[in-house]
């Protein structure tokens, strides 16, 4: 039997695939990080991640030092040095459509596949609609010289951005999609680091693995949009949603987790998956039984527009020359991914009613600027609020939960704040003269206020 490690591929170096592969370089495997882009590959060879990810860099530079990764754009290289390949390229939604974009993860494969002459595992790592994975595999027996010694698992991916390598290296579980025992035992072995930590392990079939991501990521999606729900009947009743919320999570059944009413989800997963399974549930002819994804995502887009609506009314009811400042534009604090931002999507929505709005982020600026130019960037929390005529916190980084509402009052022209996120101590800002409003709370200055203890049940830990 072969006792040499086990070398690793990985396919795609953006935020899963790169991740992917320092991790598995970090559990003591060669690896080899492959993607079309040169730039990235030239980057991430110099020891530098190309985004926003805490803790990454020093993975990254870690296993450098160790000579146990390199990047390449050669698939030839690729093919030949690896036992078992991770595909994790994206998967966006399709322009136009509600479907996911496969052109890439079909590329990567038949790359490979065409290339590979030996026996080999080719693991799909990324978000799929179902029935993928069993396409693929017949695809990939008929290109390849290995024909069907070449095999094909799913192995889906649950990090969150923010905690990439915490949820990478500890998961919650793994899931291995699999059609034999060689698959399951190449996918143990690579995995076995993980599994000695005691990590759950549902060995499936190739259709459940594939949809257990899109089933998460749904139930997630659904969960907040839940609780949105419950405040917009809450903003119609003078009853207050974080009170609700709270009282809701002391039932274990329920639990605190995804219950943070506010803005919304946004970024690069949840909105795409849950609209891509409905397109994939249609196609399969049983669209009514995910049907009500659509109504998560119609009310998670309505959270856009109310906090517009907020945010027109604090400043008098015409938004026009009032000078807005915009807290945050990434879809979640921790990162600086831009992509479907509900933060960002707010912005927009102010400047196109003719506010005119000052962005500040921590790490989204750059992002944020090349998504929508025509908004105005700055580099502080201090030059965005500068003369504003209403603040709107949008992203709750620390650094905005933390900011003194006595100093603020004195930079802003007027003490007026939406708490978009629900993130802020709304005693302290009315005790320091701001007019505060948060959506599904009633905004009298005698509204109930959570305990600290019930902030944090609430408080997911991304
Ligand atoms: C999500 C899932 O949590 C991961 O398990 C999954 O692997 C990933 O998608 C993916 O498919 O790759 P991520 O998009 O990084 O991870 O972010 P989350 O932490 O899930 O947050 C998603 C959005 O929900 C954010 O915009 C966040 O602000 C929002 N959110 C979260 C709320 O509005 N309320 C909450 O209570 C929690």
């Amino acid at each position: 039997m072969n006792t040499e490690p086990l070398r690793v591929t990985v396919i795609g170096t953006g935020y899963l695939g790169a991740t992917h592969a320092v991790c598995m370089a970090i559990l003591g495997y060669d690896v080899l990080g492959v993607d079309v882009d040169r730039e990235k590959i030239a980057e991430l060879s110099a020891g530098r991640v190309p985004f926003f990810e805490p803790g990454l860099d020093e993975k990254l530079r870690e296993a450098l030092g160790s000579d146990r990764i390199r990047f390449t754009a050669d698939f030839d290289e690729a093919a030949r040095f690896g036992d078992i390949h991770f595909v994790c390229v994206g998967t966006p939604q399709q322009e136009g459509s509600n479907a996911a974009e496969l052109a890439y993860v079909e590329s990567a494969f038949r790359e490979l596949a065409t290339r590979i002459d030996r026996k080999a595992l080719l693991v799909g790592k990324s978000t799929v609609p179902v029935g993928t994975a069993q396409r693929l595999t017949e695809m990939v027996h008929d290109v390849s010289p290995a024909g069907d010694e070449l095999e094909l698992a799913w192995n889906p991916e649950f990090l969150r951005e923010g905690f990439a390598v915490e949820d990478t290296l500890h998961p919650d579980r793994l899931v291995f999609g699999v059609t034999s025992e060689w698959a399951e035992q190449q996918l143990r072995a690579v995995f076995r680091p993980i599994l000695d930590e005691d990590t759950p392990l549902v060995v499936a079939d190739l259709a459940t693995a594939e949809l257990v991501k899109v089933a998460a990521n749904s139930f997630l999606a659904t969960k907040i949009s839940y609780i949105n729900a419950m405040a917009e009947v809450c903003e119609a009743t003078g009853a207050d949603v974080d009170l609700l919320a709270t009282a809701l999570s002391y039932d274990d059944r329920i639990g605190g987790r995804f219950l943070k009413p506010g803005l919304g989800f946004g970024g690069g997963c949840l909105p795409k998956d849950i609209r891509a399974f409905r397109h994939r549930a249609e196609e399969l002819g049983i669209g009514q039984s995910v049907a009500f994804l659509g109504e998560v995502d119609a009310i998670n887009i309505r959270r856009r527009e109310r906090t517009v609506d907020l945010v027109r009314e604090l400043a008098g009811g015409d938004l026009t020359g009032v000078r807005v400042a915009a807290l945050g534009a990434a879809f979640k604090p921790n990162s600086d991914d831009v992509r479907d931002a509900p933060a960002l999507d707010v912005a927009r929505l102010l400047y196109l009613e003719g506010a005119h709005v000052v962005v500040y982020d921590p790490e989204a600026n750059a992002n944020a600027h090349r998504a929508y130019p025509d908004l105005d960037y700055v580099d502080s929390l201090g030059d965005a609020t500068d003369g504003a005529e209403v603040v709107v916190l949008l992203t709750e980084w620390d650094e905005f939960r933390s900011a003194d509402p006595g100093l603020l009052g004195h930079i802003v022209a007027q003490r007026r704040i939406v708490d978009a996120r629900h993130a802020l101590d709304a005693e302290r800002y009315r005790a320091a003269g701001w007019e505060y409003r948060a959506l599904g709370r009633p905004d009298g200055a005698g509204a109930a206020q959570l305990t600290p203890h019930e902030k944090d049940v609430l408080t997911p830990p991304s």
